[in-house]
């Protein structure tokens, strides 16, 4: 049985509207049933009636919290409209997945959509209905430390991410144990000027269009309940007030009808971006681009009743906004039952159960990227190994964003080891910290790696120098850490480094001295256990990196979709009036697409069903692919198309379909692919989105660098 909303909107006051647009922190409702106006409340100027009103709240931290908030709010609420709970579930709830970053690696969209479902099970039990998730934004810069919670570079790879993380959380959404899912941050907030956290975004419409929209537009396509905007402004416009945006391109154009929330504070900041004079111009211009919650500021709260009053916004805004915040919590079933899910014992007997940490494994192998391997790899469980570096040992690899994961639930490096060899055959020593300049500990790990056969250095970034306002200009290891390599290179002994951190980072000052280098990410909970099972040839690597490596920051952004230019530098042709820099190659150190597997993988005999593909058709790419090496392993298969003339710059290669496929070692297989119209498309000079006749190139390899290629004309 469902509500009838618009009943209970017609008994509702103005306040009690506007009540519903508000969304706050679970320390209020605690402050609130301590009986003591003192804390955010207080300082926040709110009256305890506000609360009673207040449509939902963000972060709640257990069922248990819930369950308190929910009765009490219940008790309060005059006409019986439940709270609804959201939270930033990111990359699992306690069961924690590697980074978004790290997962999309994968290139595994099945499995991904399983992380989700996994956690979505464990946030619903555990009160949350509604997590802060998938994030989109396409990113080009490694500075900016938010990369680690997007799916990389490329939109194609962000758009099949969006739709498998949604589909994932929401399931039909009548199950208990789904949750809705918010897309955010609307609109490209992954393109902050200089990497820099919350700086301006200034791009072109085109820009826009052909590779930041994409992937939230999949998102709502896919059935995204709710939409974030973001802290940025495009064009000069914050996209909290960006009506072209909100309502032009989501609402009209996307048709979405679902909730529009501001990110935290965001109502608040038109203030400081220069496009209101104070509180109520930012309520004003929020309101009518269509921000139905305002999170964490009081604008509405404090504006709204009287802008209807004055004649300046109509209350119908307000009705539309709270409809949908209503109907959100309908379809969540709510009105039913106010705490859904929500159950101590089954959260606590779900979280973290064998069969999610089972994925875990899974996830965090499949999102690891071998960036080099001389043959030390896999390790010969027989030898004595030195395992030394700041995150030798360590339980603090679950990422940033991992609120309710637990560092004790962790499996660390050493732990990993620990399942796989005799704890005599491992000598563990830290060497330095992750940011200190002290090299006091260099010793020990000179003396461990004197007695072993092989070096394993556990290297990277500490959880907070990337997410939300981790930005960083310089992106090397920090601290000691290539002193560290350095010193250690020294002995000449095989040395494997492994990479924790939350974004591509420069490593060009060392990674010649390195045997093999393994890029871990922030892997989550069973991070020392996919580390062990790749060192040691349990499990063959197939991560393929869905952001680029940089030979040097000063070279950022880079990435493999650009265009060509008028003057594109031609390796061998010493010109120089071509595009290029004078002191470093104009390609990053490891492109999009790129990793290494303990096989080897032979591509040949690419052909085209047909030269010409006329419109409305398709045709077909063929090829063969060998694994010639001695391990059964996955290869993923990678096309890119080539616009060669149209009436704007196309990139020089934009990937369009791939293929995962699993070889034994020595077999072989035939690959297809089927390119249709659609893959041809891109935004003309009138902004129409169609394919324009000519010539394509198709290229297919192993990453955005190697390949094989043909031409065809469309016709
Ligand atoms: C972040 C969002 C997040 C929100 C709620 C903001 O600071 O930008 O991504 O969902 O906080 O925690």
């Amino acid at each position: 049985m469902s509500m009838n909303i618009k009943d209970i909107l017609n008994k509702m006051t103005i306040e009690e509207k506007i009540g519903q647009l508000l969304q706050l922190i679970p320390s209020f409702y605690k402050e609130a049933s301590e009986g003591e106006i003192t804390g955010p409340l207080k300082a926040a100027k709110l009256d305890e009636k506000i609360l009673w009103n207040t449509g939902s709240v963000l972060g709640i931290a257990n069922a248990e919290d819930m369950i308190e908030i929910q009765k009490k709010y219940m008790e309060n609420n005059r006409h019986k409209i439940p709270l609804i709970f959201m939270a930033d579930v990111i990359h699992g709830y306690r069961t924690i997945f590697p980074v978004p970053l790290g997962l999309s690696c994968s290139w595994n969209i099945s499995l991904v959509k399983k992380t989700a479902e996994i956690a979505a099970k464990e946030a619903a039990l555990s009160g949350v209905q509604v997590t802060f998730s998938p994030m989109v934004d396409l990113v080009r810069d490694p500075r900016w430390g938010r990369v680690m919670e997007s799916t990389g570079e490329d939109t194609y790879l962000n758009s099949l991410f969006a739709k498998a993380m949604v589909e994932g959380y929401q399931g039909n959404l009548n199950e208990e144990c789904n949750i809705a899912a918010c897309v955010k941050h609307f609109a490209a907030y992954g393109a902050p000027e200089g990497g820099r956290e919350y700086n301006t975004v200034d791009i072109s419409n085109r820009n826009l269009r052909e590779n930041h929209l994409p992937a939230y537009k999949a998102g709502v396509d896919a059935g995204a309940e709710m939409v974030m905007t973001s802290f940025n402004i495009i064009d000069g416009v914050p996209s909290t007030c960006n009506s072209k945006l909100l309502r032009d391109i989501l609402r009209s154009e996307w048709g979405f009808d679902g909730v529009v929330i501001s990110d935290w504070t965001s109502v608040d900041e038109l203030i400081n971006h220069g496009v209101a004079e104070d509180g109520r111009e930012a309520a004003k211009k929020a309101m009518e681009a269509g921000v139905d919650i305002e999170m964490m500021s009081i604008n509405y709260v404090n504006n709204l009743k009287s802008l209807i009053e004055d004649g300046e916004i109509s209350e119908k805004l307000i009705d539309d906004a709270v409809l949908r915040i209503l109907s959100l919590k309908n379809k969540l079933g709510l009105f039913e039952n106010p705490f859904r899910s929500s159950s101590i014992k089954e959260s606590e007997e779900t979280c973290c159960c064998e069969e999610h940490l089972k994925i875990a494994r899974e996830a965090a192998g499949s999102s690891m990227v071998l960036l080099k391997n001389d043959g030390v790899l896999p390790l010969n469980k027989e030898r004595k190994i030195a395992l030394i570096g700041p995150f030798a040992d360590e339980k603090n690899i679950l990422g940033p964003w991992s609120i309710y994961g637990k560092p004790e639930e962790t499996v660390s490096v050493l732990e990993g080891f620990l399942e796989k060899l005799p704890k005599e055959r491992i000598i563990r020593v830290k060497g330095c910290d992750v940011a200190s300049q002290d090299t006091s500990l260099f010793k020990d790990a000179i003396a461990a790696a004197e007695k072993a056969d092989v070096i394993v250095l556990a290297l990277g970034e500490e959880e907070s120098m990337s997410g939300e306002a981790g930005s960083r200009a310089d992106i090397r290891l920090p601290g000691v850490q290539e002193k560290l390599i350095h010193t250690l290179s020294k002995l000449n002994k095989p040395m494997v480094i492994v990479m924790f951190n939350g974004r591509p980072l420069e490593i060009t000052g060392w990674y010649q001295e390195a045997s093999a280098i393994l890029e871990a990410w922030f892997p989550g909970t069973e991070g020392g256990h996919a580390v062990a099972d790749i060192l040691f040839g349990d499990r063959n690597p197939s991560g393929r990196l869905s952001m680029s490596f940089p030979y040097s920051v000063g070279q950022v952004p880079v990435y493999y979709n650009h265009f060509n230019t008028g003057r594109p530098y031609v390796k061998g042709e010493n010109s120089r009036y071509s595009s290029k820099y004078l002191d470093i190659p104009n390609e990053p150190l490891y492109p999009f697409g790129y990793g290494l597997g303990y096989s080897e993988f032979e591509y040949s005999d690419l052909e085209l069903s047909s030269e010409y593909m006329s419109k409305g058709e398709s045709i077909r790419a063929f090829l063969m692919l060998k694994n010639i090496g001695e391990m059964e392993g996955i290869e993923t298969v990678q096309l890119y198309l080539r616009d060669v003339a149209a009436d704007v710059a196309r990139p020089v290669k934009e990937l369009k379909a791939f293929k995962q496929i699993r070889l034994k070692a020595g077999e072989e297989k035939r690959v297809e692919f089927e390119i249709d119209e659609e893959m041809l498309k891109y935004h003309d000079l009138q902004g129409n989105f169609k394919a324009q006749k000519g010539k394509f190139i198709l290229s297919v390899g192993g990453d955005s660098s190697k390949v094989l290629w043909k031409s065809f004309k469309l016709i």
